[in-house]
């Protein structure tokens, strides 16, 4: 079952129309939610960035936050979904062609759930490789990378680049040439036991996962930096993991065929373990709720 606009509906009947912007010009945002054990990790935080992203495209979701928290679990459960991938997307809605937004009174409000079956676990134990590709990140007077957009062209070009190169993910650049993120991802490395990883104002999506492990990191007595780097920092860090809601802590193996450590390291096995207790722990507490 889908959540659209404010009904549960099966997937056949699923449809939006060939007018809707967020289709004719991929105006529109999204949030990735992941459940586990039916429930939602962050809905809270999740929901939040949803609106920041609306703001920033000055789009008004016509939703309060409680309605799409209850929606999105109403989703889950018509599913009977225990650990799922949730994926909400708000496009400006159906209108004639033009770039007005105020051609389009209402906004399409979408909610899928599918199961979530993980990653192989070889991406754990070995780490995936990345690439560092020529495709620039958005630039953020550009396309704010802030905004979790459906114009996802700049990160689908990056991800080409990388399945060319044989890499898993696809890590880029600004255009001042210091490193931002991966196409669906956050990334971290590793040096003399201090975890770095760069400042939102490169131009990256902060993400929730993001967030969660710099705590974490604190938490376990790693020194966090944010700042600028180059790919000279990643070819030679000890350990580099990338992040996000679904992957959690990813290790990475290489980075443009050159190795990194030998095999995932123990700062980022150590955040990863915490950052799954702290979701076993955040679980327990929604059932006592
Ligand atoms: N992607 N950077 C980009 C460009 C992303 O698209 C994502 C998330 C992240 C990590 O954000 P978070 O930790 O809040 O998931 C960073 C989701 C998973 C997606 O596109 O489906």
């Amino acid at each position: 079952m889908i959540y659209l606009n404010n009904r549960l509906v099966p997937d056949s009947k699923a449809v939006v129309s060939v007018f809707d912007h967020g289709f004719l010009y991929g105006d529109g945002i999204y949030e990735t939610l992941r459940a586990y054990d039916g429930v939602v990790f962050k809905i809270e935080e999740h929901i939040e960035r949803l609106f920041n992203s609306a703001a920033l495209i000055r789009l008004d979701i016509s939703k309060t936050p409680e309605t799409i928290i209850r929606a999105v679990n109403k989703t889950g459960k018509a599913n009977r979904l225990s650990d799922a991938y949730i994926r909400i997307t708000v496009s400006r809605g159906k209108g004639p062609i033009g770039l007005d937004p105020a051609l389009c009174p209402k906004p399409t409000f979408v909610i899928i759930a599918n199961p979530f079956h993980g990653y192989p676990a070889a991406y754990y134990k070995r780490g995936v490789n990345v690439a560092i590709v020529n495709t620039r990140r958005n630039f953020n007077k550009s396309i704010d990378p802030a905004i979790k957009s459906l114009n996802f062209l700049n990160n689908i070009l990056a991800k080409i680049e990388a399945k060319e190169r044989g890499a898993y993910e696809a890590i880029m650049l600004n255009y001042s040439g210091y490193i931002t993120e991966g196409t669906i991802s956050n990334i971290f490395f590793v040096k003399n036991r201090t975890l770095y990883t760069p400042e939102v104002s490169v131009g990256i999506l902060n993400g929730i996962t993001r967030m969660a492990i710099i705590g974490i990191a604190k938490e376990l007595g790693i020194k966090v930096r944010e700042g600028k780097f180059r790919p000279a920092h990643i070819y030679g860090a000890e350990e580099v993991f990338i992040s996000n809601t679904t992957m959690e802590v990813m290790p990475v193996a290489k980075a443009d065929d050159i190795k990194i450590g030998s095999g995932p390291g123990k700062i980022t096995k150590a955040i990863h373990q915490e950052y799954k207790r702290k979701v076993a722990e955040y679980v327990k507490q929604q059932y006592k709720a």
